[in-house]
């Protein structure tokens, strides 16, 4: 069976799917790896490290493709590298197939077996597989990073002989994967730590953390759905949220926004009025900037000026990792194989839930529930 590994061609990607080190590992028993050439050098894993684990460097992209039997990549690779698929050929990589109807028909016409990283279902025997939590952990660090390093002021306090600097106080909106890293970050680094989330099962987690709960009277009863996601919140929660926000967006230093509704459109936490009511210089570090923005004045992959407030709207963020971004990921990558990998063999059992939710297209016909409605 031969294994590939392409190079990434998406903007501002420098992730690689598989590490030397892991490559090597899958590199037997009936596998060979092969990987493009320049696949990891993004990521400071050159092509000599590869060649070093006995891995083969292929130039010729077209032939990867082509002869293919398992494709792993970390986005899904554009149209026409797909054409070049054999039909029975195995693909994984984020595919975020909602938002992706016509990837799907492309995937079953070319009777392409492929799985989502990004439809691994969130339960304990997955947790070694759950690439969206790796990323999102390396993105919740790195917000924290860049809105120190956008902020004029110190985040930890400070006792000097010219005086003393008092800490900064950051508050984090949406307190998930992303934003219980980002708590964990501006704790260690001395800062005054406040965050909210829609879901109020989180406030342990929050506090076991350091940081204090901010508390929004609950108007909705049900606020999360049973994956563990939130719901999307009524208007009349929203207003509440609003109204609470408001008051702790102004007299915070940082504002760290990761909120997300899973195949929706970002909701809205800091619209313009919070901004303007903010400090001349604190920063708001908005995480969902890519669906939207939970910030009004965001502009996605800028850093503007509004105010007098600093807001920036990165875009991949583990990218900016890349090199443990990369580690991570192959390492999720490895874990969903073992569970398909028989004897240099791939063998699918949809009877296997992580299987059966992971695999979106097969032998030309649709697999995961997340499709049909059905789960
Ligand atoms: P996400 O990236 O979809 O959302 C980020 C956070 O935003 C969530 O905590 C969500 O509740 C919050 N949010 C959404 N709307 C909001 C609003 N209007 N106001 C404030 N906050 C809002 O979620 P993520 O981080 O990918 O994971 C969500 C949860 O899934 C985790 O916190 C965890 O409970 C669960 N999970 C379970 C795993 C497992 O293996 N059992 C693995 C990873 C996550």
């Amino acid at each position: 069976m031969i294994l590939t590994v392409c190079k990434e061609t998406a903007d501002l990607e420098k992730r690689v799917a598989l590490t030397p080190e892991a490559a090597e590992k899958l590199n037997n028993n009936g596998v060979e790896v092969r990987i493009e050439a320049g696949a990891g050098t993004a990521s400071s894993y050159n092509d000599l490290a590869y060649e070093e684990k006995g891995i083969k460097i292929e130039p010729d992209r077209k032939k990867l493709f082509s002869e293919s039997d398992l494709m792993l990549a970390v986005n899904t690779p554009p149209e026409e590298d797909i054409r070049n698929m054999k039909p029975g050929s195995v693909l994984i990589c984020f595919l975020w197939a909602l938002q992706n109807p016509e990837l799907v028909a492309l995937l079953k016409k070319q009777k392409i077996t492929a799985l989502g990283l990004d439809a691994v279902p969130r339960i304990s025997r997955a947790q070694s597989m759950d690439a969206l939590s790796s990323m999102s952990n390396i993105a919740g660090y790195r917000s924290v990073l860049i809105g120190a390093s956008e902020l004029d002021r110190y985040l930890p306090m400070m006792m000097t002989a010219a005086g003393t600097i008092p800490p900064a106080k950051v508050l984090i909106l949406g307190a998930g994967v992303a934003g219980l890293q980002a708590i964990a970050t501006a704790k260690r680094l001395g800062a005054v730590v406040e965050a909210y989330d829609i879901r109020p099962v989180v406030k342990e987690q929050v506090e076991s953390l350091g940081a204090k709960f901010v508390e929004v009277p609950n108007v909705d009863e049900d606020t999360e759905t049973e994956g563990g996601y939130a719901k999307e919140a009524s208007e009349a929660q929203q207003q509440k949220q609003k109204e609470v926000m408001h008051d702790h967006v102004s007299k915070s230093d940082i504002v760290i926004t990761t909120a997300l509704i899973p195949g929706k459109k970002a909701p809205l936490l800091v619209p313009e009025s919070m901004v303007n009511d903010m400090k001349p210089g604190s920063v708001v570090v908005d995480l969902a900037a890519e669906q939207g923005g939970n910030c009004e004045v965001t502009e996605a992959g800028k850093t503007i000026t509004h105010n007098g407030v600093r807001v920036v709207g990165p875009l991949n963020l583990p990218s900016t990792l890349a090199y443990h971004a990369s580690q991570l990921y192959a390492k999720n990558l490895m874990s969903l194989l073992s569970l398909l990998l028989k004897e240099g063999k791939l063998e699918f059992d949809f009877e296997d839930e992580i299987v059966h939710h992971t695999t979106v297209t097969h032998d030309g016909e649709i697999i995961t529930p997340m499709l049909k409605n059905d789960s």
